[in-house]
């Protein structure tokens, strides 16, 4: 039984306010949890609240924390904090709108993250377990070693992300090892080259590159350096982030000069994957640009991963519809697009339903709770995104994992090359 729920203001990784909560069940099982934030957002997420007014340029969360400690924690005192459905659906009811703008996603998901981490002490498991559908899958991590776009105030590349992914490593304590060595030796190539080794909001270094390719060069050289091979043992994976730069209907390369039509922009990526050992390419199109999403599906499709992140926003809504309409082939997963636990577990369970792969993200804006690592593994989605081996907050959701791997021993396997 849910005996407390406290909401509380605190700081995240940009400085910025975000929502903490404690919430306590009878006989003293305690959950905290704080909620993530993200930069380049997609239109379609859910809304995340602030306060507007003078305090933190804006945005402070002061009314979403009275929120949780007035209307959520009358509704949730008493339940059964076991029972995540349950609580979830009061929380998406006591909002009660389409996209939780009365309350805010962002004082719904750190309040169904606590409970769920109370209610596994109360069990006495894991959190892993207690999320589980019981198909443990240590995730490949896609490490997002060079920052670009929104993320490196757009000094660099346009594209936002450009990460590794040690497919071929053994298991997931050796697939860090594998990326910090190439985050290292791409460092060094950097330095070598003139170039800013200072980070972006997500750890990777931001350098001012003369074009999206350029980072790709690097990276390759780096995983060669550091004694791996590009694409077998460490593939490429890129989050463009696109709908950034969309702008009145063309896809603009600032650092390229280019203004690319969605054909072309496809006909881009092509180019790149014949190039480069690219496996993965999430938002390569804009959020809205679904005759774009379905055209480039059809055309590299059977090759890349094609992940959509703004364009379906982690809602079972958008999803559908992309898979009837085969927009893609892969869904991000972000907790806070959508609000509650349920409904991201929903998510999940669409895309692999449709056979679809589907990877779970951090936000830029973060703080170091773990708990995406713990779900990543419950859900056997075999894939995460969380940053760079860099930063307190990046680097905390790797390391949860290499405990859950030491934890879980043989019943758990690294999903590698299975995707
Ligand atoms: P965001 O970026 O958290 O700033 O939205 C992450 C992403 O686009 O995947
Ligand atoms: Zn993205």
């Amino acid at each position: 039984q849910i005996e407390k729920v406290i909401g509380r203001e605190i700081i995240d990784s940009r400085g910025n306010p975000t929502v903490e909560v404690d919430v306590t069940l009878v006989g003293g099982y305690f959950g905290r949890a704080a909620c993530p934030s993200g930069a380049s957002t997609g239109t379609h997420e859910a809304i995340e609240r602030r306060d507007g007014d003078s305090r933190f340029l804006g945005k402070g969360v002061r009314k979403v924390v009275e929120a949780i400690n007035t209307d959520i924690r009358k509704a949730l005192t008493g339940m059964d904090g076991t029972d995540q459905a349950a609580v979830d659906n009061s929380l998406i009811s006591i909002d009660g709108t389409e996209n939780k703008g009365r309350i805010g996603a962002n004082a719904l998901l750190p309040v169904s993250m606590a409970v769920a981490r109370a209610a596994a002490q109360a069990l006495q498991v894991p959190l892993y377990e207690h999320l589980s559908e019981r198909n443990y899958l240590l995730p490949v991590p896609y490490m997002n070693i060079l920052n670009g776009g929104a993320h490196a105030n757009w000094q660099g590349a346009d594209f936002q992300e450009y990460m590794i992914a040690p497919v071929g490593a053994p298991d997931f304590p050796e697939a860090v090892r594998w990326g910090c060595e190439v985050y290292h030796s791409l460092k060094s190539i950097l330095k070598k080259q003139d170039l800013s080794t200072g980070v972006g909001d997500e750890g990777g270094f931001a350098p001012k590159v003369p074009s999206n390719r350029a980072p790709l060069d690097f990276i390759t050289e780096a995983i060669e350096a550091a004694g791996y091979k590009p694409g077998s043992d460490i593939a490429l994976a890129l989050d463009p982030a696109s709908s950034e730069f969309f702008i009145d209907g063309t896809y603009e390369l600032k650092s390229e000069g280019k203004k690319l039509s969605s054909e072309e922009m496809a006909g881009y990526y092509q180019d790149l994957t014949a190039a480069y050992p690219v496996i993965s390419i999430e938002d390569g199109l804009a959020e809205d640009d679904w005759d774009g999403w379905i055209a480039m599906t059809k055309a590299i499709g059977k090759k890349v991963q094609l992940v959509g992140d703004d364009l379906f926003v982690t809602n079972t809504k958008r999803i559908s519809r992309g898979i009837s309409e085969k927009a893609a082939n892969a869904v991000l997963i972000k907790l806070n697009q959508i609000g509650t636990i349920t409904e991201t577990i929903a998510a999940v369970t669409m895309a692999r339903n449709a056979g679809w792969n589907s990877m779970i993200s951090h936000r830029s804006g973060e703080t170091v709770d773990s708990f995406i690592a713990d779900l990543s593994v419950s859900l056997g989605t075999g894939q995460i995104k969380t940053g760079a081996p860099c930063r307190g907050e990046r680097v905390e959701k790797y390391n949860q994992l290499i405990r859950i791997h030491e934890e879980l021993g043989s019943k758990a396997t690294y999903a590698g090359k299975r995707r």
